[in-house]
């Protein structure tokens, strides 16, 4: 494995490439990694590196987000089944549709969608801008997509402002009910629920912290508790096992897997640099509306 870390490290460096990877990988790819973090911090990295080709360690919408952020840059993604499917749940036509019932009112997508949904948004969010993003809009009323869970916790945090939401999904936070969570909850009493807005509505009342991955891990690196319930995707937990091995980490359910998240490991992310593949091209008029979406969320999350 070392040795296969080193061709790595050697590989990025010869062809001047920048690793990104969600903190849902498997964990062995954050031995490689330039960063490591959530939605928001990657398009973050995406937006500012000076290297010429960037690997998405993550799910097909994040390679594309890079690639519509970078036009001129290589964006690979090892491995082209890393769908997401919440971003599949809705396509252009079903977003025109959705416009079209509830017309003249703002559009926020989540960062979780196709670059061609994109382009017809007025801006993007992730779940660690959500709130903010909603309310810098101003209006009474937006039409939030496509996570109905992120959308209905938006409106709650905010108070003021209608937030008409997609009927789509992340089908792992989705999967967590809100029995098998009060049970975890009650046999701890003491310990903090840390978990993430893509969770059901009642999943996130019992929360004591709702936040992104990286403002799940940030709680712990804050917090002098040394036992979490976490309610969020597995990756998550492993890397704070690792960076945290005195403090106690309870996943709020068993095989909470994004299993496209899964698929790259050390070999395939030196496959893809040293292959060059799997480069991801966005047709040019999709991706110069899809920017306008984009960079107005990045401009508000300065
Ligand atoms: P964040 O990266 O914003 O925490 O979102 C999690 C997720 O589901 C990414 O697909
Ligand atoms: Fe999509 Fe859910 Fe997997 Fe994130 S965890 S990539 S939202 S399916």
């Amino acid at each position: 494995m070392k040795e296969l870390v080193n061709k790595i490290k050697e590989l990025k460096e010869r062809k001047n490439a920048v690793i990104l990877a969600h903190c849902y990988q498997n964990v062995e790819i954050d031995d490689v990694a330039d960063y490591v973090g959530d939605s928001l911090y990657l398009s973050q990295m995406a937006a500012k590196t000076g290297a010429k080709t960037i690997v998405f360690a993550g799910v097909y919408f994040m390679a594309q987000t890079a690639k519509i952020l970078c036009p001129d840059k290589k964006v690979l993604l090892p491995n082209l089944k890393s769908g997401c499917e919440m971003a599949d749940m809705i396509n252009l036509m079903q977003l025109r549709e959705f416009k079209r019932k509830n017309p003249n009112i703002p559009t926020v997508c989540y960062i979780n969608s196709t670059a061609e949904v994109k382009s017809e948004c007025d801006i993007c969010c992730t779940s660690s801008n959500a709130v903010k993003i909603v309310e810098s809009l101003k209006s009474p009323e937006v039409l939030f997509l496509p996570d109905q869970n992120l959308g209905r916790w938006v409106e709650k945090q905010l108070g003021n402002v209608k937030v008409i939401t997609y009927s789509g999904y992340c089908p792992i936070h989705h999967n967590i009910k809100p029995e098998e969570t009060s049970k975890v909850k009650a046999a701890n009493p003491d310990i903090k629920l840390l978990a993430h807005p893509e969770c059901r509505e009642e999943v996130v009342s019992y929360a004591d912290f709702v936040g992104s991955t990286t403002g799940i891990m940030n709680f712990v690196k804050k917090s002098s508790d040394k036992k979490f319930i976490i309610a969020t995707e597995k990756g998550v937990v492993d890397r704070l096992k690792r960076d945290y091995p005195d403090k106690e980490f309870i996943l709020v359910k068993e095989n909470l897997i994004c299993e496209s998240m899964k698929l790259n490991y050390l070999k395939d992310i030196y496959e893809s640099l040293n292959n060059e593949t799997f480069e991801i091209k966005v047709d040019d008029e999709i991706s110069k509306k899809a920017l306008k979406c984009i960079d107005r969320m990045l401009e508000v999350s300065k």
